[in-house]
């Protein structure tokens, strides 16, 4: 089994790391901004075998109604604070238009009131108008293939607090499983740049197939696009740290090659390969986990 890395066994009613016991903190509750018309009929009906969630108290609020302005523009603000290093903050009719009204926005909310010094100065105090303030946000959006959804945003306030001591543990990890759970996703899609760290999260929710290694249209062309099976036992793998057993009985390292994430003509070689054949490829989860800038990363395909 490996390392438990502060799993506690004998908490059989939720199976998360006991560095995620914040999650059971009342005053920090998982929000939906979710139009009324866009409601999801049975939360969690799909991913049935997934213990974190179904207890929790969902904080639903709607983004079509002049009471939530807040809480919307907090959210913008935590985007905002969080892409500004990337140059990608999400514009509010981009949040709007292709967030709230076709899909789902979640993530989880403090109780101002209760905020913590470290979250609380991350935002402007004149910005702090509402009950709940949003820490966390996931946005995902229904494709064309009905069976499939697209994950358009994914942002943590850890990645704003300085102090180690002061992050919530798995806060971007769970905030993402969270809305995959509740909206009953299957298939999900999604798009980020090779080296960034939340790949190292994106690769642990499922089966990780790489759609596009290179991707010129984007306005970052070193964006890699997947698309990710999703299964509860990987996203326990993520806190245990440990390697699906039955990866390499299910898949092989091409040999011919192996993927430079940090060289543009690495990723041009391996986008060529994805569009010259019907061949599927993958990343091996815990690899990722790892880390894939310093050593070549292996690219998998079914046996
Ligand atoms: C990426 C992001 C969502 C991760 O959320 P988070 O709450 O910090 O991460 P979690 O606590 O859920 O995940 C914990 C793991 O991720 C790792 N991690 C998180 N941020 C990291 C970083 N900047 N560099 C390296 N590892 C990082 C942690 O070290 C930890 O791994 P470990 O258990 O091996 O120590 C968050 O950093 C963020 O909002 N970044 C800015 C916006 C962004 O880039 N979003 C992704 C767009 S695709």
């Amino acid at each position: 089994m490996g390392e438990t890395y502060g799993y506690d066994w004998s908490v059989k009613s939720m199976s998360l790391p006991k560095r995620c016991d914040w999650i059971k903190n009342p005053d920090i509750r998982p929000y939906v901004f979710l139009r009324k018309d866009n409601r999801v009929k049975e939360p969690g009906s799909f991913l049935k075998n997934c213990d974190w969630f179904s207890h929790l108290d969902v904080l639903k609020r709607d983004p079509l109604s002049m009471t939530e302005e807040h809480f919307g523009k907090l959210i913008l603000e935590l985007d905002r604070l969080a892409f500004k290093k990337s140059d990608m903050p999400m514009p509010g009719w981009v949040f709007y238009d292709c967030g709230l009204i076709p899909g789902v926005v979640s993530g989880f909310a403090y109780r101002t009131e209760k905020l913590p010094e470290s979250l609380k100065k991350v935002f402007s105090p004149e910005l702090l108008k509402t009950d709940w303030t949003p820490i966390s946000l996931f946005i995902a959006i229904p494709c064309v293939n009905r069976n499939e959804w697209v994950a358009h945003n994914l942002t943590s306030i850890n990645s704003l607090v300085e102090k180690k001591e002061d992050k919530l543990y798995g806060l971007g990890f769970l905030s993402k499983a969270f809305g995959l759970w509740y909206e009953n996703i299957e298939k999900l899609c999604g798009m980020t740049q090779w080296v960034s760290p939340a790949l190292k999260l994106h690769a642990n929710y499922g089966d990780f197939e790489v759609l596009t290694a290179y991707t010129p249209v984007h306005s970052h062309a070193e964006t890699m696009t997947y698309r990710c099976s999703l299964s509860f036992e990987a996203w326990q793998r993520f806190f245990l740290k440990t390697q699906n057993p039955n990866f390499l009985k299910e898949n092989e390292a091409i040999k011919d090659f192996t993927l430079d994430v940090k060289n543009t003509e690495s990723l041009k070689t391996l986008q060529k390969r994805i569009e010259s054949t019907d061949v599927k490829y993958f990343l091996k989860p815990d690899q990722v986990r790892q880390g894939v800038e310093d050593e070549p990363l292996s690219i998998y395909q079914r046996l």
